[in-house]
């Protein structure tokens, strides 16, 4: 590896960002994106390595492509291949690989198990999902906002979001968003499936939890939805689906919203499920370029954390 940074800089969670450092991040991936697969190359002989204990096809991709085009290497670890696998210790794992490695780009189970692989790995540590969030697909869902609604609109507090499903990674990422830049989010949640509460209280009156999908969705510039059982709740697939009825984003509920609307959805989706076929194929739906984003907010992060400006 390059010679380490001096202090290193995580992120684990979308709060590691303060306001202005959030809005200048979304800025620059604004301009990567404008370069294309161009631009400098701020990674030049660095080498990202991505730890996955999760499947991925978005999060691996764009980190991947991420890094070769700012001119650095990515390699892909996962327990099936690696002595993660065979038990041994993860602060020891995170020890030896951030004496080769620039960076770690981890996506893992506990958010505690994030947290002590950055305790222990000298180089910059970022969250590609945990149980408790998801920051960098909420980099990404912000810029999708930006994009259609204007950069400004971020910043004036007046953009209306709803959340409709699970109160899981994604909406407590919403609720750190929310907190960061003070727009108005309902998130509709059935009893028993609500998001982190101490989330809830810092996201303070801005944020509100309805149980009624339509409650959350009258009025809203911004709809989004996830699965109702993310991976590693696979047993409790039958139960969430009694439990979710109702709590899908389909054409009847998105009638309610603000006629120039947009869908969001972090994908994987389940069509017939949380969304329907006719929404994220129609008009209002971001979902593709959602997905995009993922690889320009992603350099401008790694650019930030490695390469700061
Ligand atoms: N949205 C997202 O993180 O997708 P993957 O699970 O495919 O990485
Ligand atoms: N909530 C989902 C998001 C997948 C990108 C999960 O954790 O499985």
């Amino acid at each position: 590896m390059t010679s380490p940074p001096r202090s290193k800089r995580d992120f684990l969670r979308l709060t590691d960002l303060d306001r202005d450092g959030l809005l200048e991040l979304l800025e620059r991936a604004a301009e990567w994106k404008l370069l294309g697969a161009g631009g400098p190359r701020p990674l030049e002989r660095m080498a990202i390595g991505l730890v996955f204990e999760k499947a991925s096809t978005r999060t691996r991709v764009s980190f991947e492509v991420a890094a070769l085009q700012l001119g650095g290497h990515s390699t892909f670890l996962s327990p099936r291949d690696t002595q993660l696998g065979r038990g041994e210790p993860i602060r020891d794992t995170a020890r030896v690989l951030a004496r080769y490695l620039d960076a770690l780009v981890v996506r893992t189970f506990e958010h505690e198990k994030l947290e002590e692989i950055a305790r222990h790995a000298r180089v910059p540590v970022v969250n590609a999902l945990t149980d408790a969030s998801h920051p960098c697909q909420l980099l990404a869902d912000l810029l999708t906002v930006a994009e259609r609604f204007g950069a400004d609109a971020l910043q004036r507090g007046g953009l209306e979001v709803a959340w409709v499903g699970d109160g899981n990674n994604m909406a407590n990422s919403w609720l750190e968003a929310c907190a960061l830049l003070g727009f108005g989010l309902r998130l509709a949640c059935p009893p028993g499936y609500d998001p982190d509460p101490a989330l809830l209280a810092r996201a303070g009156g801005r944020a509100r939890l309805v149980r009624s999908p339509a409650e959350a969705v009258a009025g809203a510039q911004v709809v989004n939805t996830d699965v109702w059982a993310s991976m590693g709740q696979e047993a409790e697939a039958a139960e969430r689906q009694r439990a979710f009825a109702g709590y899908i984003v389909d054409e009847r509920l998105l009638a309610g919203a603000r006629a120039d609307a947009i869908v969001l959805h972090c994908l994987p989706a389940h069509r017939g499920e949380e969304i329907s076929d006719g929404v994220i194929e129609g008009p209002r739906s971001a979902v593709f370029d959602q997905a995009e984003n993922r690889l320009h907010v992603q350099k401008a992060l790694l650019e930030l954390l490695l390469s700061p400006r």
